[in-house]
């Protein structure tokens, strides 16, 4: 057990020293990020009731968390970006002046660990040591965070030796559940706060997390440090923080091509990373690799070209709806070594949820931890697990992590896919003419929204680049920042508009989705190459029918027309709604956009 510091550093033995005098925690506890230590806290977390082990020959080293039912999901009205000006923040980030911001989370964190174990984590996001690579420790009194952030990112002695011997710039970041323990009292399994704060100080480059145990506020390498502190870091660097998957395209030959993709949530980015080629395909010798499903760290080599590191080194996904049908890559890695949080729990010591087989159990113990049956779920609509019910698991253990991706330069990203679940006007896929043009797509890209979000069902929501909540800084600087990048690329990824949703008039989804999304990854990796003719149309350049790859599948030339249909009526109504984002962000909004949109208005 460490007791003792890991580090010599002495910034951070002061830092740590200065937020323990605030924090007042019992003991401080320094992560070595063993795997014994580890045992050792899930057994801790076993016996407090936080965790439930599974059955270990169905699901061996795998353990189930239920969270308090007001702590199921990040908080973005509780999130904050506290740079020194309001204007750097952004219309888009809520603001609040740091100065006032900082006194009222001292206020929050005086003696919040009382009576609990305060962790020092340091954790490396990518591959330790690597150039690409950034580090930060993390202070909680939770040891769910810990373990989770075990798997998340690499943690522990490398990553305290790292920061002694390269003498890194830490990110600092605090977190507490807000829940002190009062002398003998006793604990609940899932301890937080009603009030929540997910705070970031961009100029200084700080995460003050408080009052939630749950995943991304509470997992702070993820959406905190790798997107909204790194998306500062990036800009003031000149590289690239983005909310991103990556994947591996490799061909018959052994070729391959990586490509960076960016989609709204419930688009199944995931299942994205993971793809299965259809039969045909994988019969010519095709195969798909996953780099990251998440998260993609860009930055420009010596010779001006892109490469990209997945910064963490775990998935944190979204459980309902994954399956052997929709994701088998994520049920294998998600078969061992896992952390479920609240999805349901099976007679038999395992779990379940919505869609992960077409059956239900005949009972079960639903996220909250009430008995769960089919009829009662028809009576009440109660769900088994939670609709953001998660599974953390080892990247490592995807049947399809790519051989190279721990690789400490990462991988060169040849494109670039931006994408929304769009019911009309939107084709499967189409190529912007260049760099701007598609910055411009990625800037208005968006999703219909379902019924589970706010607002009208069917009103597109524009979330540009997938990063409305995530960017740490103002929308229109960032887009600026993006068309900047061109200037630092010898060759610039090529750009591509991707739309799996789009319906026919009867309602039908036209496109099969899924693994066949591989044949249209297949046109894009070819365009990047210059081995593939396309068709130009007003928004960009488009595959015809015969450039497509379409073995093993009977689609004809009629669907396809339809599919990729395009509506001067429903661009008209798009390019108008596309407007109304930019008018909140007119002030920072870089002119390459106005321009963008009035081409685009030109060429219809
Ligand atoms: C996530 C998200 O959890 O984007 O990855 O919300
Ligand atoms: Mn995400």
């Amino acid at each position: 057990m460490a007791f003792h510091p890991l580090s010599k550093n002495t910034h951070l033995l002061q830092w740590v020293a200065k937020m323990a005098a605030l924090c007042t925690p019992d003991s401080i506890y320094w992560v070595d990020g063993s795997e014994g230590e580890y045992r050792g806290l899930c057994d801790q977390m076993v016996a407090s009731g936080t965790f439930t082990r599974l059955n270990e020959e169905r699901w061996p080293g795998c353990f189930h968390a239920r969270s308090d039912p007001g702590d199921v999901a990040r908080v973005e009205e509780r999130t904050f970006i506290c740079s020194l000006s309001r204007e750097a923040a952004g219309p888009t980030n809520n603001w609040v002046n740091p100065f006032e911001m900082r006194r009222k989370l001292r206020k929050c964190f005086a003696g919040s660990m009382r009576g609990r174990t305060m962790f020092v984590l340091a954790f490396s996001m990518g591959p330790v040591g690597s150039p690409m690579s950034q580090v930060g420790v993390q202070l909680t009194d939770s040891p769910y965070a810990v373990v989770n952030m075990r798997i998340m990112t690499r943690i522990g002695l490398s990553v305290f030796a790292e920061i002694d011997r390269a003498d890194r710039r830490v990110v600092p970041c605090l977190h507490s559940v807000g829940r002190p323990l009062g002398p003998g009292e006793k604990d609940v399994p899932w301890p937080c706060n009603p009030e929540k704060y997910i705070v970031h100080f961009p100029e200084t480059r700080e995460i003050w997390s408080y009052g939630s145990g749950y995943g991304g506020n509470a997992l702070l390498g993820k959406k905190c440090f790798a997107l909204r502190i790194a998306s500062n870091l990036a800009r003031d660097e000149g590289w690239m923080a983005e909310h991103m998957l990556i994947v591996g395209l490799e061909n018959p030959q052994g070729e391959k091509t990586y490509v960076a993709a960016a989609f709204p949530s419930a688009c199944g980015k995931t299942n994205f990373a993971m793809m299965v080629p259809p039969r045909a395909l994988v019969d010519q010798g095709w195969k798909v690799w996953t780099v990251g499903d998440d998260i993609a760290w860009m930055k420009p080599d010596a010779n001006g070209r892109l490469r990209a590191i997945n910064p963490e080194a775990g998935f944190f996904g979204v459980a309902p709806g994954t399956s052997l049908k929709t994701n088998p890559n994520a049920m294998a890695a998600l078969s061992r070594n896992t952390i479920f949080t609240n999805v349901a729990l099976t007679p038999d010591g395992g779990v379940w949820w919505e869609g992960m087989t077409e059956k239900p159990p005949a009972e079960c113990m639903d996220w909250r931890g009430l008995r769960w049956t089919p009829e009662i779920a028809k009576e009440s609509g109660a769900r088994a697990a939670h609709p953001n019910s998660r599974f953390t698991c080892p990247a490592s253990q995807c049947p399809t992590i790519d051989p190279e991706w721990e690789r400490p330069d990462g991988v060169p990203i040849s494109a670039i896919v931006f994408g929304g679940r769009r019911a009309t006007t939107m084709p499967l896929v189409y190529q912007a003419f260049n760099w701007t043009s598609g910055v411009y797509i990625g800037a208005t890209m968006g999703s219909e929204m379902t019924a589970a979000a706010e607002g009208a069902v069917g009103k597109v929501r524009r979330d540009p680049m997938a990063m409305l909540p995530f960017c740490g800084y103002h929308m229109g600087d960032y887009f600026g920042h993006w068309i900047a990048m061109q200037k630092r690329l010898a060759e610039t990824p090529r750009i591509f508009h991707v739309n799996w949703f789009r319906r026919d008039e009867a309602g039908n989804f036209i496109w099969p989705g899924f693994g066949e999304n591989v044949r249209v990854l297949r046109w894009i990796a070819d365009r990047t190459r210059g081995r593939a003719l396309g068709r130009e149309t007003p928004i960009g350049w488009v595959p015809r029918y015969e450039d497509m790859d379409w073995s093993g599948l009977d689609f004809s030339a009629e669907r396809f027309e339809e599919l990729q249909a395009f509506s001067r009526a429903a661009w008209r109504a798009e390019v108008i709604s596309q407007e109304e984002l930019f008018f909140d962000l007119h002030d920072r909004l870089p002119k390459e956009m106005v321009y963008e949109r009035e081409l685009l208005i030109c060429r219809m």
